[in-house]
């Protein structure tokens, strides 16, 4: 038997991290960094399973995981300024962090064409894991300090900074 499916149903395939507003931290360029990174690691995840064996299917691959870690790396960078600047006594343990992740994705970025589909997704579970967690636990741990910080200089004439 032949199932019909209503015309109305969505044909948009379903989001492999799903952007919820717990995941907000309170600093919104922070939160909107966060949602854009979200989307690029489901672009990545969403390229992988459009999974052949062409040319065109291993230059999307690529495209999309240097695009979300070309993001991750702006964001790192935007994070430690902050917390540098808001003397976070945290900054040397969270960089590593940062870096080691940076790390692990560089060594996969340069052998992405090399890598089997199973593979590449091992790799973007790796990647929706650790954003989640990071995001739920470490980058909490900077938002007092940063959020007094960003509150005392907003006050300030000219945005300078204390
Ligand atoms: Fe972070």
């Amino acid at each position: 038997m032949q199932i019909k499916y209503a015309a109305t149903q969505s044909t948009k395939p379903k989001d492999f991290i799903t952007w919820d507003p717990k995941f907000k931290i309170g600093i919104p360029v922070i939160d909107g960094q966060h949602e854009h990174l979200v989307q690029l690691c489901n672009e990545f995840y969403q390229s992988l399973l459009k999974n052949n064996d062409t040319w065109e299917y291993r230059v999307l691959v690529k495209q999309t995981l240097e695009k979300c870690l070309n993001y991750a790396a702006t964001h790192f960078k935007e994070e430690e300024r902050l917390m540098i600047a808001s003397n976070f006594s945290g900054y040397a343990q969270h960089k590593a962090s940062h870096d080691a992740f940076t790390e692990k994705c560089e060594i996969t970025a340069i052998r992405i064409d090399k890598l089997t589909t199973s593979e590449g997704v091992k790799f973007a579970l790796f990647l929706r894991d650790w954003i989640q967690t990071h995001i739920a636990h470490e980058d909490r741990l900077y938002l007092p300090t940063l959020l007094e910080f960003l509150k005392k200089n907003q006050s300030k004439p000219d945005g300078q900074q204390s």
